[in-house]
């Protein structure tokens, strides 16, 4: 078996590859370990920033999206028992969009089918050959069988516990990393939303979030313990401490049926470079960020735009200059999303040290970004994320 372009892994760095190579002329085959059933129910992320919205409907992925997609301008703050809104549209001129990760990868999926793509499930990545060869090799196992797909190229947009990081010999990786003490509980419920914004609620018994999916289904969070266990987390027990972390005047959370529970630690993690000889990393596979500042998804889509790029370009032309450069083209925004999610999570979670000096500095920040709008306006620009780079070498039509 051969491609183009061998993927490893179809969330969504490796599915939105894929059909942007497609669009590109460049063929590529998905290798995913789970099934289709398990990639389509899969719930985490919901938060999309401008840019990736903008990239979606450019690449015709907006027919659901824009219709069910829920454009945002501002999000809330609440402390102290009040609420405080930041205005993110008014700030920035930009917006947020609330459609789920799961409603992106089912999107993309049809898409892929629609146009013969092919995408093979149930076909675990077992090790990468050659990468620093012309010709690299994937060996994967689907049905008890061992394979092999040879590419011109390897993507590993398997996420943060895949294989293909491990071809990369260590010596040419440099790993960051970062454990926060705290994860995060996550339900998704059939209820109506009980707030039109998001509400991120700093409490002296741990951060929540409540978020949505759509006027019928909300979404919402709780700091829990690194090693916490969802048999101690009974549904009850959860709209409990919710009730408790988000309550203020005039206000009152709503409750419905827990359709699905799930723990996620938060950890931020990063590789540099990117890449090795022909195998590039992207999404996940090269870095995690804690979920305060809802960037994970962003970032997948944002590598693998630049990505599929720098692919095309070589088809295209032979020039290796954007895929030399695909690392450099992609770090900043990491670094820079790293920066804003450790920054919110410090100032909204309970941490060790909460009672007392470091809670007072947690207050005090609150009270800036709630306060001032320079301050306010900051978090709103890293919130809505900044619009892509869009140069085009000469004689190139822009990347679209
Ligand atoms: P993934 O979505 O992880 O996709 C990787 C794919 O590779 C998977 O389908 C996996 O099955 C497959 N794979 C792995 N190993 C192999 C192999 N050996 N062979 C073949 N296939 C393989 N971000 C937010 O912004 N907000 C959130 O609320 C949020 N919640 C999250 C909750 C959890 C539990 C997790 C784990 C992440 C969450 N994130 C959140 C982060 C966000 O969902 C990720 O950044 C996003 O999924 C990255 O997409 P990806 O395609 O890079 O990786
Ligand atoms: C959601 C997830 C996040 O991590 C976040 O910061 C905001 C919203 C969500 O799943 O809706």
């Amino acid at each position: 078996m051969q491609t183009q372009v061998g993927i490893v892994g179809a969330g969504p760095a490796g599915l939105l590859l894929s059909h942007l190579l497609a669009r590109a002329g460049v063929a590529s085959v998905v290798l995913e370990a789970r099934s289709r059933d398990y990639a389509l129910r899969r719930v985490r992320a919901g938060v999309l920033e401008q840019a990736s919205v903008e990239l979606l409907i450019e690449t015709g992925l907006g027919e659901r999206l824009r219709r069910e997609a829920l454009v945002h301008h501002g999000i809330e703050l609440r402390f102290g028992g009040a609420r405080h809104r930041i205005a993110l549209t008014d700030l920035t001129g930009r917006s947020i969009w609330i459609y789920g990760q799961q409603e992106v990868v089912k999107d993309l999926i049809a898409a892929r089918a629609r146009a013969g793509g092919e995408i093979r499930f149930e076909a675990e990545a077992m090790s990468l050959d050659g990468i620093d060869s012309p010709r690299p090799r994937i060996r994967y196992r689907r049905g008890g069988e061992e394979r092999e797909l040879a590419c011109d190229f390897v993507a590993g947009c398997d996420g943060f516990h895949g294989v293909a990081r491990e071809a990369v010999p260590p010596s040419a990786l440099r790993t960051y990393s970062r454990e926060y003490p705290f994860a995060w509980l996550g339900i998704l419920a059939a209820v109506a939303p009980s707030t039109d914004e998001l509400i991120y609620a700093a409490h002296e018994r741990g951060f929540a979030l409540h978020s949505l999916r759509s006027p019928e289904i909300s979404r919402l969070y709780i700091q829990v313990e690194p090693d916490a266990d969802l048999a101690d987390w009974p549904d009850d027990r959860v709209w409990e401490e919710l009730r408790i972390r988000l309550a203020c005047d005039g206000w009152t959370l709503r409750d419905g049926p827990v359709l699905e529970k799930s723990l996620a630690p938060m950890r931020g993690f990063a590789v540099e470079p990117m890449q090795h000889g022909r195998l590039f990393l992207a999404g996940d596979a090269a870095h995690i960020v804690p979920a305060a500042g809802a960037k994970g998804l962003n970032l997948a889509i944002h590598d693998v735009h630049v990505l599929a790029r720098a692919l095309a370009r070589w088809y295209r032309t032979g020039s290796t200059n954007l895929l030399d450069g695909y690392s450099a083209a992609c770090l900043p925004r990491v670094w820079r999303a790293q920066a804003f999610s450790s920054w919110m999570s410090s100032m909204l979670h309970r941490l060790p040290g909460s009672d007392g000096f470091l809670g007072r500095l947690q207050r005090a920040q609150l009270e800036e970004v709630s306060g001032s709008e320079a301050a306010a306006r900051s978090l709103a620009e890293n919130y809505v994320g900044r619009p892509y780079e869009r140069e085009a070498g000469p004689g190139e039509a822009p990347p679209r």
